[in-house]
């Protein structure tokens, strides 16, 4: 390459850029456009504010010969890296791209993606990894492997130090799994995106089941069946629209605090509040509904909408300041607590605190699921998983208890016995070691055995039970709720607790790390 004039040589950079922009070609774009997605390039625009974005590494090409390598090359290697802002904000992207040799992992793809990522680490900024891709690069090897172990350790160190968020677009399969399972929240497009360890080729060869990669690995399976994926978005416009939303709650990383928005006090009093819970204990009501009177207008930004809906988790502002929000769902199983309701909300729990996100607690929860299903596969330690991210979490932790608080599910849901700093609860609440029926049962068995009429003498117990513990006054009492509300105040509470537990210091014992029974 021998250039002479300065013009000939800013030519050539150009004809560089240009080629790199062009990824796979004409064809393979306009192929990615027919199935409905659109390009690495076309998704990164979409996701930073406009002209922010900073391209690291777009001539970078790969080193493999092998199987003709060497007369196949693609400016950029196909991954496009780089820096921007999102609404005025730093973060880091790395979006890959399909028209380049399926958008597979090479070791020098796999180069471009870990420097960003050291970046990201080493100027605390969250990262947002754009996935779309046909998993290691077949003809480098283990290179491939290698690179991918890169990123997963990468993926782990930055684990609570910087968010990190991860986007299916297209395939992601084999180990290529492991690093948006390891990143902070996982979204997927329906009927574009899948998600699986092994196919179904390989599942139809092992267990002879016949699947489809929608079904096996679709949003909608990981959405609603194994909690793999946080969001499953209608199209890829939504998709970026809704990472946008949620980095808006987060911070920039673990020694940041969340981003503040405008906010006017106004009025702050929720008398529907007042006449939501039914009169009949048994009866269901929506806790979105307390959610969305209680947060400010139209903030509630909800994560892992279908799965496990017994809990609802997400993140809402309360007088502008971000909040994570955990809460029993009485219109779903009753609210009961489960096994994968406790794996949702620990995990969510875990994230507000690992960056400084108040918890506020919604409680309304019957107790435990029971049943032979929950307790072989493990009610116990995934119950326990819940408990421990309440214990060991140290920010602000305020609880507000609807309705019912019975046993167990009492202590686990943000009690001040395991640290929340304040615990309301509304005058409807129920605090007692089970239901009023099920606690005369047992108690006064004899008595009710004895009895001529026994169901009138049950139903005469039931209310003495009723009387005695169906209430908040107790715990009260004892300090273990600071102050029975009335529900219209709740709003005005949570401000005031809020901005009181503002500048909280609380420290754990001095350790490695908890050993959470994962
Ligand atoms: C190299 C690949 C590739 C790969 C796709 N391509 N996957 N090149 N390595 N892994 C290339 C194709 O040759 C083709 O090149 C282009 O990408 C598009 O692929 P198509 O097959 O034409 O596209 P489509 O029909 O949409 O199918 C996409 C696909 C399929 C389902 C992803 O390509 C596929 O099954 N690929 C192999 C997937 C796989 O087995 N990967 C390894 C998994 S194991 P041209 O030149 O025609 O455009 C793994 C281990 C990770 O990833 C371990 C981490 C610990």
């Amino acid at each position: 390459m021998r250039l002479k004039t300065e013009k000939e040589k800013i030519a050539l950079l150009k004809k560089f850029n240009q080629e790199a922009e062009q990824g796979g070609g004409e064809r393979r774009i306009a192929s990615q456009h027919d199935k409905g997605k659109l390009t690495a390039r076309e998704r990164v625009e979409l996701l930073l504010d406009e002209g922010t974005f900073q391209e690291i590494g777009k001539l970078v090409v790969h080193r493999a010969t092998n199987f003709g390598l060497d007369k196949q090359q693609f400016l950029g290697d196909g991954v496009v890296t780089g820096y921007g802002n999102v609404n005025g904000r730093l973060v880091y992207v790395y979006s890959q791209d399909f028209t380049v040799f399926g958008g597979s992992l090479s070791e020098t793809h796999a180069e471009k993606i870990v420097k960003i990522m050291d970046l990201a680490l080493q100027n605390g900024a969250p990262i947002i990894g754009l996935n779309d891709s046909g998993g290691a690069r077949i003809q480098e090897g283990v290179v491939s492997l290698g690179g991918y172990a890169d990123i997963f350790y990468r993926n782990t160190l930055a684990s609570g130090v910087i968010p990190q968020i991860s986007a299916i677009m297209g395939p992601c399969a084999g180990g290529a799994v492991y690093s948006p399972a390891i990143t902070d929240f996982v979204f997927m497009v329906e009927n574009t995106s899948y998600m699986f360890v092994t196919g179904p080729n390989v599942v139809k060869t092992v267990t002879q089941e016949q699947v489809t990669a929608e079904e096996l690995g679709g949003a909608s399976a990981h959405s609603v069946k194994s909690g793999v994926t946080h969001f499953a978005s209608r199209n890829e416009v939504e998709c970026i629209r809704d990472i946008k939303k949620i980095l808006s709650y987060m911070p920039q990383n673990c020694e940041d605090a969340p981003a503040e928005v405008n906010y006017t006090p106004s009025n702050e009093l929720r008398p529907k509040l007042d006449e939501i819970i039914p009169e009949n204990p048994n009866h269901p009501y929506d806790i979105k509904e307390v959610i969305r009177e209680v947060v400010d207008q139209n903030d509630f930004f909800e994560v892992h909408e279908n799965y496990a809906d017994n809990i609802v988790v997400g993140f809402a502002r309360v007088a502008g300041r971000s909040i994570g929000i955990v809460a029993n769902q009485p219109q779903s199983m009753a609210g009961v607590l489960d096994i994968d309701a406790s794996k949702k909300a620990a995990r969510f729990v875990r994230f507000c605190d690992c960056f400084n996100i108040p918890l506020v607690v919604f409680e309304d929860v019957p107790g435990f699921l029971p049943g032979t299903d929950q307790e072989w596969n493990g009610i116990i330690s995934n119950g326990a998983k819940l408990l421990f991210a309440f214990c060991e979490a140290t920010v602000p932790r305020i609880t507000v208890i609807t309705r019912k608080a019975y046993g167990g599910a009492y202590d686990v849901m943000n009690s001040k016995h395991i640290g929340a700093d304040l615990n309301f609860a509304w005058p409807t609440a129920e605090i007692a070691v089970m239901g009023a029926k099920g606690a005369a049962e047992i108690i006064f068995k004899a008595e009710i055995q004895a009895a001529d009429d026994p169901e009138a003498k049950l139903a005469e117990k039931v209310d003495e039970y009723t009387e005695m513990f169906a209430h908040p006054y107790a715990a009260a009492n004892r300090g273990f709720i600071d102050e029975v509300i009335l529900p219209r105040n709740t709003r005005l509470k949570l401000i005031a607790g809020l901005r009181m537990l503002e500048n909280k210091v609380a420290n754990l014992p001095k350790k490695k790390h908890g050993n959470i029974p994962l």
